[in-house]
């Protein structure tokens, strides 16, 4: 089992869709281990967004990031983190397809309503900068066993 780190942007809160994304992660039977929604502090958005400091859009970025609540969770699944940006779709949603949050959802890059991690690593990175390890909640779901062969 993979767990990745899930964000629903504050334009995913504004426009009202946080019910929307978390519905289609449950649907397709990814396990939602810590959920939560808050302000993210300037520093931790600097921290999760550390790759991109160089790139011009960074400053933009964060202060979008840090702009109101946001809602944070840890996910859990088989092959959790490909099948969450196959969830979201391209960052670009205009090269996302249709069926994916960002195709169906949204126009523009700069307000693409979520965030995935994109690789084992990131994960294990953006859980630590926004999670405690008690915050994560270990349980089954009892539709498990139909879930998995
Ligand atoms: P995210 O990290 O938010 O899940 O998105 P991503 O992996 O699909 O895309 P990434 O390359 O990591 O970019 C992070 C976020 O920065 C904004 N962005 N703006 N103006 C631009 O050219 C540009 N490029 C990226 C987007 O909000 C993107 O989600
Ligand atoms: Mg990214």
């Amino acid at each position: 089992m993979e767990r990745t780190y899930v964000m629903v942007k504050p334009d995913g809160v504004q426009r009202g869709l946080v019910g929307e994304v978390i519905g289609r992660i449950e649907r397709r039977g990814l396990k939602i281990m810590a959920l939560r929604m808050n302000t993210i502090s300037p520093d931790s958005a600097k921290k999760h967004y550390a790759e991109h400091a160089q790139k011009p859009f960074f400053n933009s970025l964060v202060s979008f990031i840090t702009s109101g609540p946001s809602v944070s969770m840890v996910v859990e699944g088989k092959n959790a983190i490909s099948v969450m940006r196959a969830i979201n779709g391209a960052t670009n949603p205009v090269n996302a397809a249709t069926g994916s949050i960002r195709g169906d959802l949204a126009l523009d890059t700069g307000r693409n309503i979520v965030h995935a991690s994109d690789s084992l690593e990131s994960a294990k990175r953006e859980i630590s900068i926004h999670f405690k390890d008690a915050e994560i909640t270990g349980y089954s779901r009892v539709d498990e066993a139909w879930l998995y062969e």
